[in-house]
């Protein structure tokens, strides 16, 4: 028999999601549904779900085991969000508003604003800072379900700065409860002062920054903003080139206004993900289509920039893409927190069914981490990572807007929101 030291008894439904992962075409419609169900955990890892007639056959709870009553609420993995620039100061309020009078997201960046706003507010602020602003952030994404966060840099934009941002993360992570994946995206704009010498920036990078990122282990993934604005196919394809060598794994931000071959040359790099696609050409979702590089979804952008168009997320689930969903939260194209609304756009926007869409949150969003081994399903042997909502079923998952239900959220085996409250 196994010992518990927390159990969570007569979920009225629990979706375990479980694997194998990544999830692909009908896979993608099955979220592991139990009904009256029991998971317990031992030292932050799930060791039972099942059925009670089972759970008192196999699992012992230790003595002072806690045991919370699941009734009345539906449980599921902890949502995962793959693609967050998290760690960023200031505000674009006021750019929202001119967006709001007619200027397009595009026009406010070639004015000098957009990203470059950001990276001054980022430039200006302490360490101490920019560490409270990230840690009020994450209290409000796991309130909000959200358990395992990637946090991207790339408003720094200079040595000093996208160190800072990066150390920033490491920090966090050990201090709350989330589990953070840190990017480094330097190459997410050129800076002001490398304007009119793109060359020599890219060099900074490839030649001072990644290195020193790599070696002090401060980033897992790479990821470069590829645009022809922004950084062209060429000079994505030698900084991706350049991060792999190093020893970075690979995403890009493809597609997202205009194609210029992004998504093809994640592929072909066998980048681990490829973001945003609103604009992803019929060659791009055919060679993603076959490949084991994830489409990350991003539906808040389309909606916070009020885009008629979307990312063909139907089409690329029909044929057999590995599809995950992510909020992209950043202060200018999608200042949104909520992993719940990233899956209700998913299913109101980009047509999801709820099942395609809680897979694309959780278990494929782990896959677009390299942490499907970890979390993103509840699985034996994989983290306690668990959060129990009050909703009558897990359709209302989506179909119930406006209201958090999320009551509770076990992380690594931890209750860590009780009531809909952090325990501190
Ligand atoms: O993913 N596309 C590039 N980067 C962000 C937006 C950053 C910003 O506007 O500050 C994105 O949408
Ligand atoms: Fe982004």
């Amino acid at each position: 028999m196994t010992c518990a030291d927390l159990v969570v008894a007569g979920l009225d439904q629990l979706l375990t999601c479980g694997g194998p992962a990544p999830k692909t075409g009908p896979a993608m419609r099955e979220v592991g549904l139990l009904e009256k169900a029991w998971i317990a955990g031992c030292q932050g890892k799930v060791i039972f779900v099942g059925s009670e007639k089972e759970f008192k056959e196999k699992v012992n709870p230790a003595e002072n085991a806690r045991i919370i009553d699941g009734r009345g609420l539906v449980g599921l993995p902890g949502l995962v969000d793959a693609h967050t620039h998290l760690p960023f100061a200031g505000n674009r309020e006021r750019e929202f508003s001119l967006r709001l009078q007619g200027y397009t997201y595009q026009q406010l960046a070639a004015m000098g604003l957009g990203i470059q706003t950001t990276v001054r507010a980022t430039r200006e602020v302490s360490r101490e800072e920019l560490k409270d602003l990230c840690r009020k952030r994450l209290r409000a994404m796991l309130l909000n379900g959200a358990t395992t966060v990637e946090a991207k840099s790339g408003y720094g934009l200079n040595y000093e700065d996208e160190i800072k941002q990066l150390e920033v993360v490491r920090e966090l992570a050990g201090e709350q409860p989330v589990s953070l994946v840190p990017t480094f995206m330097g190459a997410h704009e050129i800076p002001p002062e490398y304007r009119t010498e793109r060359k020599a920036y890219i060099e900074l990078l490839i030649n001072r920054v990644m290195p020193e990122v790599r070696q002090r282990r401060l980033a897992e993934f790479f990821d470069i903003f590829c645009e022809p604005t922004v950084f062209n196919l060429e000079e994505t394809r030698q900084l991706a080139e350049a991060a792999l060598k190093l020893g970075f794994k690979l995403k890009i931000h493809a597609d997202e206004f205009i194609p210029i071959g992004g998504t093809e040359l994640a592929v072909e790099l066998g980048a681990r993900s490829v973001e945003h696609l609103i604009n992803i050409t019929p060659e791009g979702i055919e060679k993603l289509s076959r490949s084991r590089t994830a489409a990350v979804l991003l539906p808040g952008v389309s909606f916070f920039l009020m885009m008629d168009k979307k990312a063909p997320a139907r089409e690329l689930l029909d044929r057999g893409a590995i599809v995950a969903l992510a909020s992209d939260f950043n202060p200018g194209s999608s200042h949104l927190l909520s992993m719940l609304f990233v899956l209700q756009l998913g299913v109101f926007t980009l047509r999801m069914t709820v099942e395609e869409a809680v897979n694309a949150c959780t278990i494929n969003a782990a896959y677009a981490l390299d942490r499907q081994d970890r979390c993103g399903s509840l699985e034996t042997g994989k983290d306690f990572d668990l959060i129990l909502c009050d909703l009558p079923s897990y359709l209302s998952l989506a179909y119930e807007l406006g209201r958090n239900p999320v009551k509770t959220v076990i992380k690594a085996g931890r209750v860590v929101v009780q009531d809909g409250h952090p325990v501190s």
